[in-house]
């Protein structure tokens, strides 16, 4: 082991190699100064590691010991501990906390050779202490300041416990609603998916990443794996390349150009290429096409998963088939470290694939700063005030109303009356204080969600009495393996029913445990789990001023509720401000503006089902002959469309028009639309716009989202809302990755959901 005077002039050597070496990779005719000095003092540093140090950088363990704690004896804790002080480890993740942390980054910093900080990685996904809603909640919302937002308040909370790398946003796009992922995602749409990506990116990082309260985020999974064959986590992937290029990587394109520092490979395979072994996606695409120059994560040890996938017989080969495709680091799959160095010794790997992946690691290091100061994310007093303050509560708590989506209020039973009413809050959801956090909250602690039944408590004018009725899930824990729904245990119904059958209006909130979606959580029903439909049924016969509250983090089937209930809000898992956001939107102190950003079948068979499917051969009813793309035993239409989510106001549409009529590829369309609240509140409203072109060389969607405007009105009044479309909403990729943009007919559609009929239309010569 090299002593400390050694480790302090060869630091002194690097500072001085970083400022003369002459820069040999990576620089550009459009790469700015800042950037060459930033290659430079990569290329400098590199120059100054062993071929061991460099795969080291490729190497990220997750966190090992208990870290305040005594050092590991033996076995695999050791193996990383050891690692750790030869400087063959680039980056932990989920170690978190200041002294944690710190004492991480003291033995990477003190006590290596080359004293290389570590970067600090994490699933910050909704939130770090403080929950906002579940990504898919959020995504409701259509409300890009306000998500960018909530990902700032994760990240503030998260660089104030020591983490500088986030692995979110995740921006998979899925039309299946039986993957439990969906809950991490933008929803079904590429478009509305690419904006939320990058307001998220933009919210994790802000404008200097290099600010202690600022984190790298992470574009994950890449790619395909919201594609995963009948919604069962981690199968085969196989899609078409227009799919791919127009649907799956969208998203993706967005958050590596608004400068993503990371991106995260998949569990899945594309056409038959396990991802992390990918190099059309990693280096064509996403380092060629795109050219992204931060750095490929693996997914937890999906680096050696390519050798079940059946593509590489042992670690050796997953480890040169991954490297040599662009998978810059090894997620806790120990096949880097292990075989790396030897296959570049053995002459298998040229040294240049190393460099160039350490190299890229160790740039983003640059750009938070870790080179200036290792510590910056650990201060004490810093944690201790940040996490949890109050502007946090106030932000998801904003960030949670936004997210609600009103699916339904025909007899008008919301907003709630504020006195005088018999309320009965009855289901197994409605004083939970655990499922509505949703799934990934590793540092939230557990029960700290505001109950829906304190959040209505909080309204003293009524008379509330809450039933369970019955349990849902027996014995919820984050890595359950066999899920426990109650299905026998109908003591508390009866009870229920009596409460609900003398009360003015009944509450109801059934849906998922927050453990039922998220990894490793498909399902093949997508009704109410366990006992509740029957609970809702039951009270149904005695009461039918029934409000139902969802909580759940995938679209479900609810034909039944659909057609027999009232009203019927859509709340998924909002985190921790559940349910003061619900009792506000209930009693109209919030009016809601949620839309769908995932379509509801109405049953699971109809799955797939997503608003921008394709013209067919067969596309409509031919005058009752059955030959025609249907199904005999349910209709095609959704449950509830992709952008539906009603408001206590209402709202008209009118005026639809396209300023022109001929245009040539390449102009700018301006398209506008008069939007008037004719209703009796206030109230937010996302304006869509969506497009149809009528004849293309491949098959074209019937309708593709392109465009959006979350407006405000006051009751009674209207606005003029515009457009623009350019080439880049009206092009698309054929099945070579190529972008067209065609001439011909196109139709706009301009409304409330993804079911208007108001329209117009212009013609592309
Ligand atoms: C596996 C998940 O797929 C990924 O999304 C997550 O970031 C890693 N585990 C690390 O926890």
């Amino acid at each position: 082991m090299i002593s400390r005077n050694n480790r302090i002039v060869l630091s002194c050597l690097c500072l001085i190699l970083m400022t003369t070496f002459t820069c040999t990779t990576k620089t550009d005719s459009k790469t700015s100064k800042s950037d060459e000095t930033l290659d430079q003092k990569v290329d400098s540093l590199l120059a100054l590691m062993t071929i061991e140090e460099k795969v080291g950088q490729m190497n990220l363990y997750n966190g090992f010991w208990e870290v305040t704690g005594p050092m590991p004896e033996g076995g695999n804790a050791q193996t990383k501990y050891e690692h750790l002080r030869k400087g063959w480890v680039g980056g932990m993740l989920s170690v978190r906390g200041y002294e944690n942390v710190k004492k991480m980054q003291q033995i990477a910093v003190e006590e290596t050779r080359l004293g290389i900080p570590l970067i600090i990685g994490f699933d910050v996904i909704h939130g770090y202490k403080t929950l906002s809603p579940i990504p898919l909640a959020e995504s409701a919302s259509w409300d890009l300041e306000a998500i960018e937002q909530s990902a700032r308040i994760a990240a503030v909370e998260a660089s104030a416990a020591g983490i500088n790398w986030t692995f979110a946003p995740m921006v998979d796009i899925s039309r299946d609603p039986r993957w439990g992922r969906v809950m991490e995602g933008g929803g079904e749409d590429p478009y509305l998916g690419s904006k939320i990506a990058v307001a998220r990116v933009k919210g994790f990082q802000g404008d200097n990443l290099s600010q202690p309260n600022t984190i790298a985020a992470t574009a994950k999974h890449f790619a395909g794996y919201g594609f995963a064959e009948a919604g069962r986590e981690y199968n085969t992937v196989d899609i078409s390349m227009s799919k791919l290029h127009n649907v799956v990587l969208p998203p993706f394109k967005a958050a590596a150009e608004s400068g993503a520092r990371s991106f995260m490979n998949s569990f899945n395979d594309l056409n038959g290429d396990p991802v992390s072994g990918s190099k059309f996606l990693q280096r064509d695409i996403l380092k060629g096409d795109w050219n992204f120059n931060g750095f490929v994560v693996s997914d937890w040890a999906s680096i050696n998963e390519i050798i079940y996938w059946g593509r590489a017989k042992n670690k050796k080969e997953a480890a040169e088939i991954a490297a040599t495709a662009g998978s810059d680091m090894d997620m806790e799959g120990h096949v880097y470290i292990q075989e790396l160095a030897n296959l570049v010794k053995e002459g298998i790997v040229p040294e240049g694939i190393i460099d160039e992946a350490a190299g890229r690691i160790l740039r983003v290091k640059f750009e938070l700063g870790l080179f200036d100061d290792p510590y910056k994310y650990c201060n004490k007093e810093r944690e201790k005030t940040v996490i949890g303050q109050q502007s946090h509560h106030e932000g998801v708590l904003d960030m949670a109303k936004k997210s609600i989506v009103l699916l339904k209020n025909e007899s008008n039973l919301l907003p709630l009356k504020k006195e005088g009413q018999r309320i009965a809050l009855i289901g197994p959801l409605a004083n939970d204080k655990n499922s509505p956090l949703g799934s990934w909250r590793i540092a939230s602690d557990d029960n700290t969600a505001v109950s829906i039944y304190e959040g209505l408590s909080a309204y003293e004018g009524n008379d509330l009495v809450y039933k369970k009725g019955v349990d849902l899930w027996v014995g919820a824990t984050a890595f359950t393996k066999e899920i426990k729904i109650n299905t026998t245990d109908r003591s508390g119904m009866t009870e229920a029913v009596n409460t609900a059958r003398n009360a003015d209006v009944v509450v109801m909130v059934l849906g998922e445990h927050g453990f039922q979606s998220g990894e490793s959580r498909s399902r093949t029903n997508l009704d109410l789990p366990g006992l509740q439909q029957e609970l809702l049924e039951a009270v149904f016969k005695v009461n039918k001023n029934i409000v139902l509250v969802l909580q759940n983090g995938r679209p479900l089937a609810l034909e039944w509720a659909a057609e027999n209930i009232p009203t019927i809000v859509e709340g998924w898992q909002l985190g921790t401000q559940t349910g003061n956001a619900i009792a506000q939107v209930l009693y109209g102190d919030y009016n809601p503006s949620g839309k769908l950003p995932m379509t509801f079948p109405r049953n699971v068979g109809q799955v797939p089902i997503y608003y921008n499917y394709k013209s067919t051969g067969r596309g409509t009813d031919r005058e009752n002959n059955v030959f025609w793309s249907h199904y005999i035993d349910q209709k095609n239409s959704p449950l509830y469309a992709f952008g539906h989510g009603l408001s206590y106001t209402e709202f008209e549409y009118s005026d639809l028009t396209v300023e022109g009529s001929d245009f040539s590829i390449g102009d700018d369309i301006d398209i506008f639309v008069t939007v008037s609240n004719v209703g009796d509140y206030d109230g937010k409203e996302v304006v869509q716009l969506y497009i149809r072109d009528l004849v293309g060389s491949l098959v074209r969607p019937v309708k593709e989202l392109k465009g959006f405007e979350l407006i405000a009105l006051k009751k009674g009044e209207s606005q003029r809302v515009s457009f623009t479309l350019s080439k880049d909403e009206l092009g698309y990729y054929n099945n070579s990755g190529e972008f067209i943009v065609e001439p011909g007919d196109f139709e706009v559609f301009i409304g409330g959901s993804s079911e208007t009929k108001l329209k117009g239309n212009f013609t592309l010569n």
